[in-house]
């Protein structure tokens, strides 16, 4: 028997590929459009949710094929949001990739980075499209690991703007985001950092929240006309008003949406108060990411449409990225391989 080598990627392995912001979209475009096109194989998150520390703990496995990238592979990622006081990230796993001829592992990588880059790609991806091109004001709600993630890619996707206003309920952290994005040369542009999550997102062009999702924040009046405005916990960080005002409202994958709707209810924060996912209800969807990408379905139709877009995370984007991340380690040798048998 031939014997089987896996590489391992670390973290720092992964960051030391320094990929470009370019070549991440394009991983989670090609995911989009095989999602489109339907050459793909995805379930729902199962997971475990180990409540010891937190009600909302989970460890989802997220097993996914896509045929014509001709990549497949598992994520098994935890998102505990208590471990920051512990000095340890939110977003944690790893990742494993397959041989989709010989179902043979190739790689086993970290995923809390590869997580953060592709979420923060696919806000981008779609922002890019929906967003009004003359958007300059962009607000940016929790500004932890994705809250970087996002101002990163969205200034990317986001040519025009000049304004960022920062707001975390965590004391310092906006300030630092905006320091760091100025002294890492990310923004040069104004930052505003916010007292109130009012301040930040009233009249914004484009709203991006990367909370920890145990509060609804976004009211209906702050949501201006031809907003855009992209969640990544599962619409909780909208009031049922603000949330169902949409003009356009889109997901990534519906059956993922319905069925993290359907085990939130009942959920509540800390507080007491309701916390599931898509307040009110899942709105009618007027498209999938996928499909906009693929250009079936128009990003808008008037500058005066509020358009919101809730993707919950798909791992045909986590699969895709980590085929592109296991090329580029071969490429450069980075890395250290073991043999497994
Ligand atoms: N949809 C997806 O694909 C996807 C992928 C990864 C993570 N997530 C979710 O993204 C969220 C952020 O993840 P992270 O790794 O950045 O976590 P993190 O802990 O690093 O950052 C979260 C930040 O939000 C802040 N925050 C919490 N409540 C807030 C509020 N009401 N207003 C303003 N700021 C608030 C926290 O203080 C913290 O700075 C989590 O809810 C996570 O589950 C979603």
């Amino acid at each position: 028997m031939k014997s089987i080598e896996v590489l391992l990627l670390s973290q720092q392995d992964i960051i030391s590929l320094n990929l470009d912001p370019q070549t991440v979209l394009g991983a989670v475009e090609q995911a989009m459009l095989e999602h489109s096109n339907g050459s793909y194989e995805m379930h729902p998150k199962i997971g475990v949710h180990p409540t010891g520390t937190d009600p909302d703990n989970f460890i989802h496995a997220m097993p996914a094929y896509l045929k014509q990238l001709g990549a497949c592979g598992l994520k098994w990622v935890g998102g505990f949001a208590k471990n920051p006081k512990r000095d340890l990230p939110n977003i944690t796993g790893i990742q494993v990739c397959n041989d989709v001829d010989t179902g043979v592992p190739l790689a086993i990588m970290d995923c809390a980075y590869l997580t953060g880059l592709r979420t923060a790609a696919v806000s981008a991806v779609i922002a890019q499209r929906c967003a009004l091109p003359d958007s300059s004001v962009l607000a940016l709600c929790g500004c932890g690991f994705q809250g970087g993630m996002h101002l990163r890619f969205l200034l990317h996707a986001l040519r025009g703007i000049r304004t960022v206003r920062f707001y975390d309920v965590r004391p310092g952290a906006a300030a630092a985001l905006a320091e760091r994005a100025r002294n890492e040369g990310v923004y040069s542009g104004e930052c505003l950092v916010c007292t109130s999550a009012e301040e930040c997102i009233r009249d914004a062009d484009v709203i991006s929240t990367c909370t920890n999702g145990d509060e609804q924040i976004i009211r209906k009046e702050w949501f201006k006309p031809g907003a855009f405005g992209v969640g990544i916990e599962g619409g909780c960080a909208y009031t049922s008003g603000a949330l169902h005002q949409a003009d356009k409202f889109i997901v990534d994958d519906v059956p993922l949406a319905e069925y993290f709707q359907k085990i939130s209810i009942g959920r509540k924060n800390d507080r007491g108060e309701d916390n599931t996912e898509f307040p009110g209800g899942i709105p009618p969807v007027y498209s999938t990411i996928g499909d906009i990408v693929a250009g079936k379905k128009a990003p808008r139709h008037s500058r005066e449409e509020r358009i919101i877009a809730i993707p919950i995370g798909m791992a045909i984007c986590d699969i895709s990225l980590g085929h592109t991340v296991l090329e580029r380690a071969k490429q450069q040798g980075v890395g250290h391989r073991f043999t497994l048998s």
